[in-house]
């Protein structure tokens, strides 16, 4: 989970590479680094900590000359972060030097074998053996050589690579790490992701697994792992580059917390034409879905909290019954995957290692695979069945906020369809959900329109050394979105708790001035909840109640209390994390903690 980037053309490659890295911290910011070949010499600075040290250590990249070069900015797997351990790696006579994204799974094998040949490792990562295996096979032909090291190499990757014998191309490949080339009348460019070269070109191949690239100042030419020359095609990217830019605002995280609204609602009109809910993208008949029998939802961290929402609303609306896995569990327990089950794959990298896993185990088991995923092109995109993308736009903020919102919205629509053909729901309550779904983004805006007495209670909490989450239902599918988010990006510990669950044994955790956020948005569950709600209280417990505007009942237990606009009881997800997002964006800005990079973080995870 790292961010690579490289160029070939006519300007000074050091500064058009800072300014890529830049758009790729969010993918591992423990060190950086740059190789620049000014066509005598490959020359290397890399350092430890974020991007800026390595501007300043160049100058902004004045120091490098050459107008060829590769850079890496890492989120260490293998060897701690440190200055030795960033990339680029060189050989040892340093004619070949290589930029690595991915995992080298095989590396200590390799390392004996070619320690055991006299070759010396000067970093503990597992990149250098890539740097050092090309040496060992390097027969003056790169794409030959290349070739030839991919068939020893396990793992993922995708990598860039200068051979010093070749000034005027250099060389990339993919395997189940993403990679995409683009070119501008300057030059020409891999990355790791799109908004790195978004500011130079809007049309961009993406690379699929085990496709070799060259680049030189003028081509760029595609290879099969049997070196014969492919065609591609180009992708016209058609978002905005301010939507990779902060706009004004502090951090990332606010801005996209902000888009919200926008993002919820290009992701539902698209799919709602004249008044009825269409989803031309799922790919399955009416017959299909009458038949299933089952639907796995497989995800990772806020996108797997987005499938425990969306277990109730699917089973509640379309009696589907529905499984929620994590996708680093799904993968390894030999799931039971029988005719007429759907897997419903959540990703907003469409990168995420453990998902594309499950997504391949659940191929292999011939099972349809839906992926609802915002990253057009990505991994997860490309191989599964059918596509649903979110359209949040680029969210760079490591905690994912617009995303998450998306996802949401998304299941919902897949519930409802599911729901309608399956004849489970009645024309006029399927027209109210179409109504409710329609108004969340300006009832998600509502919330957004009145931040300040949030900003004022978070700052009570910067101290706080435990904070609670308790909810029932989708409730408590919410509270476990809140309190991932405030972990995350505020370091406080946090758990989320089942209200009910709470007396097993949590309880004992509650001190006097604990802060328990209550959510109560399920008019049939208020009195249970509030029961429990007073029970923490009564263990002196501070709460923040988050319920519904016509609860007449939240002053009597909520000390805190935030009222969120009516909706129906399957969509209050989408309403009550807004404050949830807002209190731990703002206890994480109170505490001084880096908001958009959180430390031991990265956006995407494509390490399993
Ligand atoms: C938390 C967060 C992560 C991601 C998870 C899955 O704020 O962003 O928990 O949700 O790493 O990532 P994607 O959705 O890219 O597969």
């Amino acid at each position: 989970m790292c961010g690579i980037v490289g160029y070939i053309g006519g300007e000074q490659a050091a500064p058009i590479l800072l300014d890529g890295l830049s758009k790729l911290e969010y993918r591992g910011y423990d060190s950086a680094g740059l190789a620049v070949f000014d066509g005598k010499n490959i020359n290397i600075a890399k350092t430890r900590g974020r991007l800026k040290n390595l501007s300043d250590l160049t100058n902004e990249g004045t120091n490098l000359n050459g107008t060829l070069g590769i850079g890496h900015t890492r989120w260490a797997t293998h060897g701690i972060p440190s200055d030795t351990n960033a990339h680029p790696h060189f050989n040892a006579d340093e004619s070949i030097v290589v930029v690595h994204n991915g995992i080298i799974e095989n590396y200590v094998k390799i390392k004996k074998q070619l320690q055991s040949k006299g070759y010396e490792f000067k970093s503990e990562t597992d990149t250098e053996v890539v740097a050092l295996l090309l040496d060992y096979y390097y027969n003056g032909n790169p794409l030959e050589t290349i070739e030839k090291v991919l068939t020893k190499l396990e793992g993922s990757y995708a990598l860039g690579m200068i051979f010093k014998d070749y000034s005027d191309e250099f060389y990339a490949v993919r395997k189940d790490s993403p990679l995409i080339v683009g070119e501008s009348q300057n030059g020409k460019f891999i990355a790791s992701d799109v908004p790195a070269i978004l500011k130079y070109s809007r049309d961009v191949y993406f690379i699929e697994n085990e496709e070799i690239v060259k680049l030189t100042r003028d081509h760029i030419t595609f290879y099969n792992m049997d070196l014969e020359e492919i065609k591609k095609e180009t992708t016209s990217i058609n978002w905005d580059i301010s939507a990779a830019e902060k706009g004004g605002y502090t951090h990332f995280m606010l801005k996209e917390i902000h888009e919200q609204p926008k993002a919820v609602k290009d992701t539902i009109s698209p799919r709602i034409k004249d008044g009825r809910l269409t989803i031309e993208e799922l790919g399955m008949s009416d017959e299909d879905i009458k038949s299933l029998k089952k639907i796995y939802i497989v995800a990772c961290g806020s996108a797997y909290h987005v499938g425990i929402s969306a277990k109730y609303v699917i089973e509640g609306l379309s009696r589907i019954p529905v499984e929620v896995d994590l996708a680093s569990e799904f993968r390894y327990r030999n799931p039971i995957l029988e005719e007429g089950t759907l897997v419903v794959i959540i990703s907003q990298s469409g990168e995420t290692a453990d998902s594309l896993a499950a997504l391949r185990e659940a191929k292999k088991q011939g099972v349809k695979v839906l992926g609802i995923v915002n990253v057009v092109g990505s991994s997860i995109a490309r191989e599964s069945d059918n596509v649903m993308y979110t359209w949040a736009g680029p969210e760079i903020a490591v905690a994912t906020t617009k995303a998450y919102s998306t996802q949401l919205v998304a299941l919902y629509m897949l519930a409802m369809y599911f729901a309608d053909v399956k004849g489970k729901i009645a024309k006029e309550e399927l027209q109210g959900l179409i109504e409710d779904l329609i108004k969340l983004p300006e009832q998600i805006q509502s919330l957004l329109d009145d931040v300040e007495q949030i900003q004022y209670f978070a700052s009570q909490y910067v101290a706080a050394k435990d904070i609670f989450f308790i909810g029932r239902g989708i409730d408590y599918a919410t509270a476990l979105e809140g309190s991932l988010k405030l972990k995350e990006i505020s370091y406080i510990h946090s758990e989320a708790y089942p209200a009910g669950e709470l007396k097993h044994g949590t309880i004992s955790l509650i001190e006097e001035g604990t802060l328990v956020t209550a959510l109560l948005t399920q008019e049939e569950l208020y009195k249970k909840t509030m029961s429990n709600i007073v029970e923490v209280q009564t263990r002196g417990a501070f709460i923040m109640l988050i319920t519904n505007d016509d609860n007449q009942e939240a002053n009597k237990v909520g000390e805190f209390v935030i009222l969120i606009p009516k909706t129906n009881k399957y969509f209050t997800t989408s309403l009550a994390v807004i404050p949830l997002q807002l209190l731990s964006y703002y206890v994480s800005v109170g505490k001084g903690c880096d908001v958009d990079k959180p430390r031991n973080l990265a956006k995407s995870v494509t390490v399993e």
